[in-house]
C-alpha cells in the first residue's frame, strides 16, 4: 500500500509532510483496473442521467461535461484519482478542465477553505483575503500591477474587453479563429467555424456560435489566423481605428494547444502599442504553464491578462490583471468608473483563502517539476503512436498535454480541425481510457497535476498504448 504515513484527522496525510514521493501512497494495486460500470444498464449514473433529464435540458447543465449517451457521475476526488458513484476510481488527467493543478481535496486547500468557510462565507464588504491575492498576482505576473476578481472565467474575459473598450473609446475586438475565451458573445465569434464558412486565411469570416446572435456583435469583431504573423498584423493595421483590444491565448487549446511562436507573440505586441490597442492574454488555463505565467515563458508583456481556474484553488473565480493606467478603467474612488464592475460573489473569501493556499504550493521548483513530467509525458504518448503504426501527435507544454489523431503539420485552427475519420478515432480512444480508469477531456486535452509522479505517467502511458492496440487491431 506504500509508506505510512502521519495522518491528519480526515485520514490524509498531514499538509507539511505531502512531498512528491508521498503522494504515490494514493496509488493502489487497482489503479487503471476496468472501469466501465457506469455504462452497464441499471447503474446508478444511468439512474442520475435519467431524473436529471427530467429536470435539466438533455439531463446537462454544463456543454463541456456531456458525453453520449451520458457520464459517469462523480463521487468523490482524493489527490489525482476521481471515484464515481459506481465506485470505480479513475486516473484524473482532466483535473477539472486544468483547474485543479493539486488534484482533489488537497490537505492545505482543504484546511485554508473551511477555516475561512467557518468565519462567513460572503459579505457586503471586501476582506484580508483579496488584498493578499492580489499582491501575490501583482508580484508573479509581469503585466500586473493592479487586479479585479470575477466568479469565473468569462467573466473576466467580459470584463477585460469591455475595460478596453473604455480604455480606447473604440468599439471592436480582433480575436483568433478557434480560440475559445468562455461565453461572452464577443469571446464566441468563430470558435468553431466549418471549412465552408471559413474565408480567406489573410480575412477569417466572423460567424456565431450560438443561433440568434445579433448581427453587430459578428460586425464588431475581427477575426485572425493563429501563428501567422504577417497576415495578423496587416488585418489589425487595416482595422486599426474601431480596435480596442486584441484577445490572444497563449496556448489555446480549441486551436489544438499549439504553443504560439514567440515572433508571432512579439508582433502582436508590437502594432497593438503602434496603435494604443489593448493587447489581452487570455491566460485562463497558460497560467499554470510557469511561475510568471505563459507570458512569462514566452517574454512578452500584455497590457491585461484574464485569469481563472489555479488561481481558484479549485472553486469558481475569475480575475483581470493589467497595467495600472489601462485598469484604473475600473477605479471607483473618483465617481462612476469608465467601467462599472459589479459582482455578487466577486472576490468571495472562500475562494480567496483556497486560492492563495494554492498558489503558494506552486514554488518554482513545483513548475519545474510539472514542466519535467509533461515534457515525458508527451514524449511518451508520442512514441505510443509510432510503435502502433498509427497517425498521431501530442501537443502541448508544460503540464498540458492534447491527443490528435493525425500526422498533419500542426498549426492553426484549420490544421487541428479534425476529418470524421479523426474525430471517430479519437472518440473511440478516450472512450477505451475512460473505461481504463483514465479520465481525459473528449477533445484529447489532459493536464497533470502535483500528486501525479512517474508511477502514474507510466500508468497512463500503458493505458493509452492498450487502447492504441484495440485501435490497430490484429496484424
Ligand atoms: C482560455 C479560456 N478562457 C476562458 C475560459 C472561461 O472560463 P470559465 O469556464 O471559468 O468561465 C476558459 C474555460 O475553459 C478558457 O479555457
Amino acid at each position: 500500500m506504500g509508506p505510512s504515513l502521519p495522518q491528519g484527522a480526515a485520514g490524509r496525510p498531514e499538509p507539511d509532510r505531502l512531498d512528491y514521493n508521498h503522494r504515490r501512497w494514493m496509488k493502489s494495486p487497482q489503479a487503471l483496473a476496468e472501469t466501465r460500470r457506469w455504462a452497464a444498464p441499471g447503474s446508478k449514473s444511468a439512474a442520475l442521467f435519467a431524473q436529471a433529464q427530467g429536470v435539466m435540458p438533455g439531463g446537462n447543465t454544463r456543454t463541456t461535461v456531456y458525453m453520449a449517451p451520458y457520464p459517469p457521475y462523480a463521487a468523490s476526488g482524493d489527490g489525482c484519482w476521481i471515484t464515481d458513484v459506481e465506485g470505480d476510481r479513475r486516473l484524473d488527467c482532466l483535473n477539472n478542465y486544468t483547474a485543479l493543478i493539486h488534484g482533489h481535496a488537497h490537505a492545505a486547500i482543504v484546511e485554508a477553505a473551511t477555516r475561512r468557510l467557518a468565519l462567513g462565507s460572503s459579505f457586503p464588504l471586501p476582506t484580508p483575503e483579496e488584498v493578499e491575492l492580489a499582491t501575490l498576482l501583482c508580484e508573479r505576473l509581469p503585466s500586473a500591477e493592479r487586479v479585479r476578481f470575477t466568479n469565473s472565467g468569462s467573466e473576466a474575459v467580459m470584463m477585460a474587453i469591455k475595460g478596453a473598450r473604455a480604455w480606447t473609446g473604440r468599439p471592436k475586438i480582433a480575436k483568433f479563429e478557434g480560440a475559445y475565451h468562455g461565453s461572452y458573445d464577443y469571446a464566441e465569434v468563430s470558435l468553431s467555424s466549418a471549412p465552408e464558412q471559413w474565408g480567406s486565411l489573410a480575412a477569417p469570416a466572423s460567424t456565431a456560435y450560438s443561433r440568434g446572435v445579433p448581427p453587430a456583435v459578428l460586425d464588431d469583431v475581427v477575426v485572425l489566423p493563429f501563428n501567422h504573423s504577417e497576415l495578423a498584423v496587416a488585418r489589425i493595421e487595416r482595422e486599426a481605428k474601431s480596435l480596442a483590444a486584441v484577445l490572444v491565448d497563449p496556448i489555446p487549446n480549441r486551436v489544438g494547444l499549439i504553443p504560439a511562436q514567440r515572433d508571432f507573440l512579439r508582433a502582436l505586441r508590437e502594432v497593438t502599442a503602434a496603435h494604443r490597442i489593448a493587447l489581452i492574454f487570455d491566460e485562463v488555463i497558460t497560467f499554470r504553464v510557469g511561475y510568471r505565467g505563459a507570458q512569462g515563458v514566452f517574454g512578452v508583456t500584455p497590457d491585461m491578462t484574464t485569469l481563472g481556474k489555479i488561481i481558484g484553488g479549485g472553486f469558481p473565480v475569475g480575475a483581470v490583471a493589467g497595467r495600472a493606467e489601462v485598469m484604473a478603467v475600473f477605479d471607483p474612488t473618483g465617481g462612476k468608473p469608465a467601467a462599472p464592475h459589479g459582482g455578487t460573489f466577486n472576490a468571495n473569501p472562500v475562494t480567496m483563502a483556497a486560492g492563495l493556499a494554492a498558489m503558494r504550493l506552486l514554488t518554482p521548483e513545483a513548475f519545474a517539476r510539472l514542466d519535467e513530467l509533461g515534457a515525458k509525458l508527451r514524449g511518451s504518448l508520442e512514441a505510443c503512436f509510432k510503435h502502433a503504426g498509427l497517425p498521431g501527435a501530442v501537443t502541448g507544454q508544460g503540464s498540458l498535454f492534447r491527443v490528435h489523431t493525425t500526422d498533419r503539420e500542426l498549426i492553426d485552427y484549420r490544421s487541428t480541425r479534425t476529418t470524421p475519420e479523426e474525430e471517430a478515432r479519437l472518440q473511440r480512444m478516450i472512450r477505451g481510457l475512460m473505461e481504463r480508469g483514465v479520465l481525459m477531456s473528449i477533445t484529447g486535452l489532459g493536464c497533470l497535476s502535483t500528486p501525479m509522479g512517474d508511477a502514474e505517467l507510466e500508468s497512463l502511458t500503458e493505458t493509452f498504448a492498450a487502447v492504441l492496440e484495440t485501435e490497430r487491431g490484429p496484424r
